[in-house]
C-alpha cells in the first residue's frame, strides 16, 4: 500500500510522535550547521488549489534542505482548471516526481488522488483537515511544555479543518482536549464520534470559552471564517465576538499558558494585538516548526 498522508487517524500514536521525535532531531542538526542530502536526486509535485505561505515555503524549503527539488503548481496552471479528471492528474504526476503534496478544497479529492497515484499523497490542507499543521503544533507544545499526554489544550473558536484534526490527534496520542465553539459551528460530529471511541482522555465540546480556558496549558485558535468561507466573513464576526482570545481570556487561563495560532491571523477578531504579540504567544515559532515537520513527513514518505 502506498505511503499517503491524507488524516491522522490512519497513523498509530508511535507514528505520530515518529514525526515529531525525527523534526525535533532534524531541527538541532540544522542548528549546528549539519546538512542534509537524504532527498538528494527526488523531486515533489505541489499542487495547490487554495493559497498559501508558511505550507508552500515550508515544504519547498524542507524539499531543498534535504537535497531534493520541487515542481510547484497552482490550480490555474494545470489541466484540472479545464477539468482534466483526478485520476489522470494523479495517474501522470505520479510518472514524474516522487510525492505529491496537495492543499485542495474536500478531502475527497485527496482521497482520489491517493487512491490513483503510486507515490505518496499528502494533504496539505482540505476543508476537512490539516495534518502536517497539527504535528507541527504538537511540536511545538512538546518544545515548550514538555509531553502533550499531562497537559490541558483547549481549542477556542470554529470547529473547523484544525479542529477536527486537533481532535483526532487527541485521540491518537492521548490528552485532553476541550473545544469552546459557538453552537451551530461544531466540529464535524463523526469525527467527534469516532475520536471518542479510541480517546483516552477527556474530549469535550462546550459553549462557554472564559470557562474553557480556566487552567488550560495550551489555547489554540484560528481564523473565524476558513478560505472558502469568505462570504460568511461578516455574520461570522458578530457571532465568533466571545471567544476572541484576548488578554481577559487569558488572563482567565494562567500567567504559564501558552497561545498557538497556525496564522495567517486577523488581529482584533480571533486574537488581540496584544496576545499575539505578547510573551505567551507562540506562533512564530509554531510557524518555524512547520519546516522541520514537513522534513520529517517528506524524508519518511519518500524514502520509506
Ligand atoms: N498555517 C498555514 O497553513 O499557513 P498558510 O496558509 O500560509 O500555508
Ligand atoms: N482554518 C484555516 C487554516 C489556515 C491555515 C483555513 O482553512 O483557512
Amino acid at each position: 500500500m502506498t505511503n499517503h498522508l491524507l488524516s491522522l487517524a490512519d497513523f498509530t500514536k508511535e507514528q505520530l510522535t515518529g514525526y515529531i521525535d525525527r523534526a525535533l532531531l532534524l531541527k538541532q542538526e540544522s542548528r549546528n550547521g549539519q546538512r542534509h542530502q537524504q532527498l538528494s536526486g527526488k523531486t515533489i509535485g505541489m499542487i495547490f488549489e487554495k493559497p498559501s505561505t508558511r505550507t508552500r515555503v515550508s515544504f519547498e524549503a524542507a524539499m531543498y534542505g534535504l537535497g531534493g527539488q520541487v515542481v510547484y503548481l497552482s490550480s490555474r496552471d494545470t489541466q484540472l482548471a479545464r477539468n482534466e479528471p483526478l485520476k489522470d492528474m494523479a495517474r501522470v504526476m505520479a510518472r514524474y516526481v516522487d510525492a505529491i503534496v496537495v492543499r485542495t478544497f474536500g478531502q475527497e479529492i485527496v482521497e482520489e488522488l491517493a487512491r490513483y497515484s503510486s507515490v505518496p499523497v499528502i494533504n496539505a490542507l482540505t476543508d476537512l483537515f490539516h495534518p502536517c499543521q497539527i504535528l507541527s503544533d504538537i511540536m511545538t507544545v512538546i518544545e515548550k511544555k514538555g509531553a502533550i499526554e499531562k497537559l490541558k489544550i483547549v481549542w477556542v473558536g470554529d470547529g473547523n479543518n484544525m479542529a477536527n484534526t486537533w481532535i483526532q490527534a487527541a485521540a491518537e496520542i492521548g490528552f485532553e482536549l476541550i473545544l469552546a465553539c459557538p453552537e451551530g459551528y461544531d466540529p464535524a460530529e463523526e469525527i467527534m464520534a469516532a475520536a471518542r471511541k479510541k480517546a483516552t482522555k477527556p474530549l469535550t465540546l462546550v459553549r462557554d470559552p472564559l470557562a474553557a480556558v480556566k487552567e488550560a496549558d495550551v489555547i489554540n485558535c484560528d481564523v473565524w471564517a476558513s478560505m472558502g468561507q469568505e462570504d460568511e466573513q461578516q455574520e461570522r464576526l458578530e457571532i465568533f465576538q466571545p471567544y476572541q482570545v484576548n488578554s481577559k481570556l487569558l488572563a482567565s487561563a494562567g500567567a504559564g499558558t501558552i497561545v498557538l495560532h497556525c496564522l495567517p491571523a486577523h488581529r482584533e477578531e480571533e486574537i488581540s494585538e496584544e496576545v499575539l504579540e505578547g510573551e505567551q504567544c507562540v506562533a512564530f515559532d509554531q510557524a518555524e516548526n512547520k519546516l522541520h515537520i514537513h522534513k520529517a513527513i517528506l524524508e519518511k514518505h519518500i524514502n520509506e
